[in-house]
């Protein structure tokens, strides 16, 4: 995999995104998936959705994401971790609706107006700002008019609000774009890349939240 930013927690591959799940269950103490259940039945998921999933990963969220989708439905994953691509198409290849590709989600990608939904799920975060502007425009672009854009991530808050247990773990783990992630207003970044916000919600206190927001149509 080519790491563009060594100082990023996110380019991860090998043994990591091998366990990358069970990990987040055990730190999580089993309420990982539970959480990310109830993020993606947030996401109102309609039977013949088409969504793009920047930085797919494992196709984690795309497991819980299908369940929701007709034969008329579809995923399209985009990755650049060998084994989570692997790991994804393992999962799906008997579903031919529920795709993956090795591609950036930082770098211009192809898609115009043609998804009605977009999810980035823990990824942005560990991004250096003007990457984030990449993703977020591609997810603008790929997007049919009306279409709503999901980022799942850490929500806003000061690192000396967080309960000890959570705020050692959180420093000795992440990056500093995470740090920098944290610290911004991210409705008011939506906005301004032509976005209106419609959803924000918290769980494990705000530690994490799902921010919703539709391309505005016109
Ligand atoms: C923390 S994992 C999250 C995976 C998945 N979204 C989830 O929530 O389970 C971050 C993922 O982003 C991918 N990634 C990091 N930088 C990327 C980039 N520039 N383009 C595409 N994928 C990227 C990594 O390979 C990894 O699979």
């Amino acid at each position: 995999m080519e790491e563009l930013y060594p100082r990023s927690h996110i380019e991860i591959d090998g043994t990591l995104a091998r366990y990358y799940e069970q990990l987040l269950n055990l730190i999580t103490l089993g309420k990982y998936s539970k959480f990310i259940e109830n993020a993606i039945q947030a996401m109102d998921i309609q039977p013949e959705d088409r969504i793009l999933d920047l930085g797919a990963g494992t196709g984690y969220n795309a497991e819980y994401m299908v369940k929701y989708l007709n034969t008329g439905g579809r995923i399209l994953g985009l990755d650049i971790s060998r084994v989570g691509i692997e790991r994804f198409r393992n999962k799906f290849q008997t579903n031919p609706s529920v795709r993956v590709e090795n591609r950036r989600v930082d770098k211009p990608l192809p898609y115009d107006s043609e998804f009605d939904k977009v999810l980035t799920s823990f990824v942005i975060h560990g991004l250096p700002h003007p990457a984030r502007e990449n993703l977020i425009k591609n997810a603008f672009k790929a997007l049919k008019p009306g279409g709503k854009f999901f980022i799942l991530d850490y929500g806003e808050f000061e690192l000396s609000e967080l309960p000890l247990h959570v705020r050692f773990p959180f420093r000795a783990a992440e990056c500093e774009y995470a740090f920098d992630y944290i610290s911004r207003d991210w409705k008011a970044i939506l906005v301004d890349f032509g976005f209106s916000p419609t959803g924000n919600q918290k769980y494990f206190d705000g530690f994490t939240r799902l921010l919703e927001a539709k391309k505005q149509s016109g």
